[in-house]
């Protein structure tokens, strides 16, 4: 064969080879929710500047990269029910309608929780603590009320949040100190009858902690027993460069899943700021002095930190692709680092760098590897 004809042979398979890549890197997902599709949801917990339609930005970002969105805070029972039978549904009914305008698989967050109740919940006229009939009553008025305004809309509620503390025992809230340990049966079932097509979740924080794992497991088996359904189950993800340990998020992750409930981690966010005290978890009600020292990046991200923050962001989504079957949905607790809870918890005024986008809204480079994982 003459020498030319080799040439042009190799240059055809060279070019049909440069063609194909060309073709594969021109079909490879470029955003988090393509690139998990098929894996599990990817969620973003979203304010009312993004639901109101005001933070452009952010909805960008939240619609080329997110296919689920979490109500940071509209659907809290102090804010749905601020007084007795007075209800405000202006919020939530534009996060809604949001997400539904977005086609987002939308969330609902959180009917039962101690923290964010209104005041009025537990008291009477007199200001002593209600009777257990009457606060039974009010949560399910309450959960009746919201779960069949939105009925047919959302896709799973965090029925119940947060009422297991780390050892395993019963968080000493009103509602289990007034009804006792049946107040969480009961508001599953009052979810179910407004709403018997929605998911329903426990939810809570810490939950790689042996103590919290064998008390959820604990709590839930008992609502089974007594023919409860729970379909899921909400890790909430708030993490540190070094908190929790993988190993135990695991055991926790299969410990959930092998109680029949999909594992939802709900509200990932990884915090690169000294001072977190472990046993504090995420409870909200915890808050600390400010000291210069426990704001060390306020004038930007060390790059040695940032590298921290990519290559545990990459473990946590290998652990969770590993368990893709048992996920369903991965939220993140916000979309970029400015609009952070985590920039005023347990501290007022610090500088975070906790989500995937940071303050110009632009993917960190730990985006591109995260939806690398998948392929690899
Ligand atoms: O909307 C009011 C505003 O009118 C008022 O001027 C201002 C004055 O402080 O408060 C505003 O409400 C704040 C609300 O966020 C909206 O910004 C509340 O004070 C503040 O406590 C509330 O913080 C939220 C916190 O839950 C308590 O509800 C955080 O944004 C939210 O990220 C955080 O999320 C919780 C989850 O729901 C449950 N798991 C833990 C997680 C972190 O604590």
């Amino acid at each position: 064969m003459k020498l030319s004809k080799i040439y042009q042979l190799f240059f055809l398979a060279g070019g049909l080879g440069f063609f194909l890549s060309a073709c594969s890197s021109a079909l490879e997902p470029t955003t988090l929710k393509d690139g998990y599709a098929g894996k599990f949801l990817i969620g973003a917990a979203i304010n009312t500047n993004i639901s109101s339609g005001r933070d452009t930005a952010s909805i960008r970002v939240l619609q080329e990269e997110f296919n689920s969105v979490s109500p940071e805070n509209c659907m809290k029972s102090e804010v749905l029910q601020p007084e007795k039978g007075v209800f405000f549904f202006d919020d939530a009914d534009q996060y809604v309608k949001f997400g539904e305008e977005n086609k987002m698989a939308i969330i609902g967050h959180c009917l039962i929780w101690h923290s964010q109740a209104p005041h009025w919940f537990f008291t009477d006229e007199n200001g002593k603590d209600v009777s257990r009939e009457e606060l039974i009553q009010r949560m399910k008025d309450h959960i009746t009320t919201v779960v069949s305004r939105y009925k047919g809309k959302i896709k799973g509620w965090d029925v119940v949040n947060e009422a297991i503390l780390d050892d395993g025992s019963w968080r000493e809230s009103k509602f289990y100190q007034i009804i006792g340990e049946d107040f969480i049966k009961l508001a599953f079932e009052f979810a179910r009858a407004a709403d018997p097509d929605c998911e329903l979740y426990y939810n809570d924080y810490s939950m790689a902690n042996e103590g919290k794992r064998n008390g959820v497991v604990k709590m839930i088996q008992k609502i089974q027993e007594a023919g409860v359904k729970v379909d899921g189950i909400g890790m909430q993800g708030h993490c540190t460069l070094n908190f929790p340990d993988l190993n135990e998020f695991e055991k926790s992750l299969l410990a959930f899943s092998e109680l029949g409930c999909q594992v939802n981690i709900t509200e990932l966010d990884l915090t690169v700021l000294p001072g977190y005290d472990p046993s504090v978890g995420a409870d909200v009600a915890a808050s600390q002095e400010y000291q210069q020292t426990l704001n060390p990046y306020a004038e930007g991200l060390p790059e040695e930190v940032a590298n921290q923050l990519s290559a545990r962001y990459t473990d946590l989504f290998k652990l969770f692709l590993k368990h893709h079957d048992k996920i369903d949905r991965v939220t993140l607790w916000g979309i970029t680092d400015d609009a952070s809870w985590r920039n005023d918890w347990p501290i007022k005024g610090r500088t975070d760098y906790a989500l995937l986008f940071d303050r110009n809204h632009q993917p960190k480079p730990v985006v591109k590897e995260l939806i690398k994982l998948v392929n690899n």
